[in-house]
């Protein structure tokens, strides 16, 4: 018997990362109704007194308009991408409150493209199933662009940054919102390092960049003016949602006699685990980047 079979069968048929990615949001997307109205796939932004705790969508919608305030474009006509655009809920954020501007994001998962534009319809918004680490943009086509947690998928990689900086006119701004390392993979505690695993396993992350070394990264491909800003305190009243969240979803689940499919399973992990990796606070943190072309 050939022993090796089994192994080449398991090698050959080992899903990559991006196939996994499809897969959770392909699935699983349309439990995020349940986390946000807007369907905004992202955490929120706590401002006292604007936002409020307890409703999380205004947190969530907090956190689009910080992305918007630090963009540049011209809100008559001017054109931004979304890179990692989920089902649009960050578009339909900006084309309500700049009607004018056009919007294209992208993505990686078909349901998204397909139910994302008929969510845009009478907008200036677009969604293409590309990959944002190698697009069909032309050079120097955009005023601005943004990534609100999706560059996570590429563990924050130079493709996704030089293609970033490749479509965007000289002078536009890019706006980066995710969570990121505080140091090397490898100088995590064993506990944050558990979490970590966890975490990318559940949401097919590549891995989180260590922040300084995507600061130097941005740079090196040429970006100017890198601002950092640990927004961190602010992020966590929205990641503390995710408990109540994830028992609500089940239970509403439960109650409707309905089956929870495997990547929703997947996703509620990846979301357990951003909260247990959170509470590390010396290993992860939640920034915003703001750079230059
Ligand atoms: C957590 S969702 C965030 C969606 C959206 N930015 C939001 O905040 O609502 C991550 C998104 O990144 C997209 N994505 C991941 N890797 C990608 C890639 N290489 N190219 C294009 N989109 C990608 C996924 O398809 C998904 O839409």
């Amino acid at each position: 018997m050939n022993t090796t079979f089994p192994l080449l069968h398991k090698i050959r048929f080992k899903k990559s990362n991006k196939e996994n990615l499809i897969e959770l949001y392909d699935e699983a997307t349309e439990d995020y109704e349940f986390w946000s109205k807007g369907f905004n796939m992202h955490f929120g932004y706590y401002i006292p007194f604007k936002t409020t705790l307890f409703k999380r969508d205004t947190m969530l919608n907090e956190m689009n308009n910080q992305v918007f305030n630090r963009l540049r474009f011209n809100k008559q006509h001017g054109v931004v991408a979304d890179l990692g655009c989920g089902i649009g809920g960050t578009i339909k954020y900006g084309l309500r409150k700049y009607p004018r501007l056009h919007i294209i994001g992208v993505t990686l998962s078909p349901f998204q493209v397909r139910e994302g534009n008929k969510r845009l319809q009478q907008m200036n918004g677009l969604i293409l199933e590309e990959n944002y680490c190698k697009t069909s943009f032309p050079s120097d086509s955009f005023d601005s662009a943004y990534a609100i947690e999706s560059l996570c998928h590429s563990g924050h990689s130079i493709e996704a940054l030089e293609e970033a900086y490749r479509i965007l006119k000289p002078t536009a701004k890019l706006v980066i919102a995710d969570a990121f390392l505080k140091k090397d993979a490898e100088q995590l505690c064993p506990g944050s390092h558990y979490c970590y695993n966890q975490l990318c396993k559940g949401w097919s992350l590549e891995g989180l960049g260590s922040i300084q070394k995507v600061k130097k990264s941005l740079e090196k491909t040429g970006f100017k003016n890198v601002k950092i800003e640990d927004i961190s305190f602010r992020v966590a009243p929205s990641v503390l949602h995710v408990p109540f969240a994830i028992t609500g979803f089940i239970f509403k689940k439960l109650f409707s006699k309905e089956t929870l499919k495997p990547q929703s399973w997947k996703n509620l992990k990846g979301s357990l685990f951003a909260l247990l990796s959170g509470l590390h606070m010396k290993s992860f943190g939640y920034y915003i980047i703001t750079a230059e072309k």
